[in-house]
């Protein structure tokens, strides 16, 4: 019998990157039937190496085993087809964070899924109550939002938006617990907690760097060795993506109001350059 995790079986992923191809990874090992779509046939033949290659490095340290990794992967099936996740009890939403184009996708989603189906958003800061309601599920229709990367980080955030209902969100806490993380439940804000804190930090560094306060390497130096991060706030914004952070700003600059908000115009000049840290091999560093 396939395996369960709060009464999802089969889930599909929306968005091969580094985060959709890390959540497909993740619900297939832990033993969830798995599709993973995206519209770039490239992204999805990188996500398949991705996904290798972090199973073998598992593997090399002994936390999953040989059965576990060839388990993980025969759960996994890629598509470029959003009808393949007609059948699926639970859609996971990675694409660009871009409000009309995950629109988009969300009402056509909508149209195709099975009705008792639900539908999560990764996004990192839009609105998950304006996400849902531009679908006929609203109540269906929930924030969870991991990490990067996705096979290591131990949080989720949990979002509810204000039509869903309480029955989604238990069930999809208790889902992300089965898949070994640890959730922590935000109230539908821009920016939601994680990201209405980091972000205006990665900002700042944005800012201090365009000023000269510092080079990059030493803004990075200070706050990693002097605060104990794992990685310097620039290196930081290079691993999430540029143009994800960007967009992140925007988000909390629009929804929230405030100048201390805006988006750094370095980390604007980036964006407009194609620099988008390291996805693109180029960003505050190069790869
Ligand atoms: N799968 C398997 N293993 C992975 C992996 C993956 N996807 N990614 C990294 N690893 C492994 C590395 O291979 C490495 O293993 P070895 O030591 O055997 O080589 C190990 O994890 C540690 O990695 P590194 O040595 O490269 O570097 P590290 O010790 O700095 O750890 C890191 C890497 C876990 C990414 C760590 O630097 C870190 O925690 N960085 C901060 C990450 C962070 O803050 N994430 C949140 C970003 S914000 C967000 O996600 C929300 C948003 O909406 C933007
Ligand atoms: P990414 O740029 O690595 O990947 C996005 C993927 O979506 C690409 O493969 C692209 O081909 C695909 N895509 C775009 N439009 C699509 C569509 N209509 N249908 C199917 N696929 C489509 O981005 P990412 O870093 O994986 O981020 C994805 C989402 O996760 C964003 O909403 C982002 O804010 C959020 N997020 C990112 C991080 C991070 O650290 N990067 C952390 C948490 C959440």
């Amino acid at each position: 019998m396939a395996q369960q995790i709060a009464g999802f079986s089969t889930v599909g992923v929306v968005g091969g990157g580094q985060m959709g191809s890390g959540i497909a990874q993740v619900c297939a090992t832990m033993g969830l039937k798995s599709v993973l779509v995206d519209i770039n046939p490239k992204q999805i033949q990188s996500a398949q190496t991705g996904i290798q290659t972090s199973l073998d490095k598992f593997v090399g340290k002994s936390l999953i085993t040989v059965d576990q990794k060839n388990l993980a992967l025969s759960n996994l099936t890629y598509s470029s087809d959003i009808g393949s996740l007609a059948s699926c009890d639970l859609v996971i939403e990675a694409i660009v964070e871009n409000e009309r184009i995950k629109i988009e996708l969300f009402q056509n989603i909508d149209k195709i899924l099975k009705p008792e189906g639900i539908i999560a958003s990764n996004t990192s800061s839009i609105p998950i109550t304006r996400l849902g309601s531009a679908t006929k599920r609203p109540d269906k229709f929930i924030g969870m939002h991991f990490m990067n990367p996705v096979p290591i980080m131990k949080l989720v955030e949990v979002i509810p938006g204000f039509a869903t209902s309480e029955d989604v969100t238990s069930r999809i806490i208790k889902l992300a617990e089965g898949l070994g993380k640890e959730t922590s439940r935000s109230q539908d804000y821009p920016g939601f907690v994680v990201n209405r804190i980091l972000m205006p930090m990665i900002n700042e560094a944005f800012n201090a760097l365009m000023e000269g306060v510092a080079s990059a390497e030493d803004i990075d130096k200070g706050m990693k060795l002097g605060t104990n991060q794992p990685m310097g706030p620039l290196t930081l914004a290079d691993f999430i993506g540029l143009d994800t952070c960007y967009a992140i700003m925007k988000v909390l600059h629009e929804g929230l109001g405030d100048p201390r908000y805006r988006p750094s115009p370095l980390l604007a000049k980036y964006v407009e350059a194609g620099w988008f840290g390291r996805k693109t091999k180029r960003g505050v560093y190069k790869y």
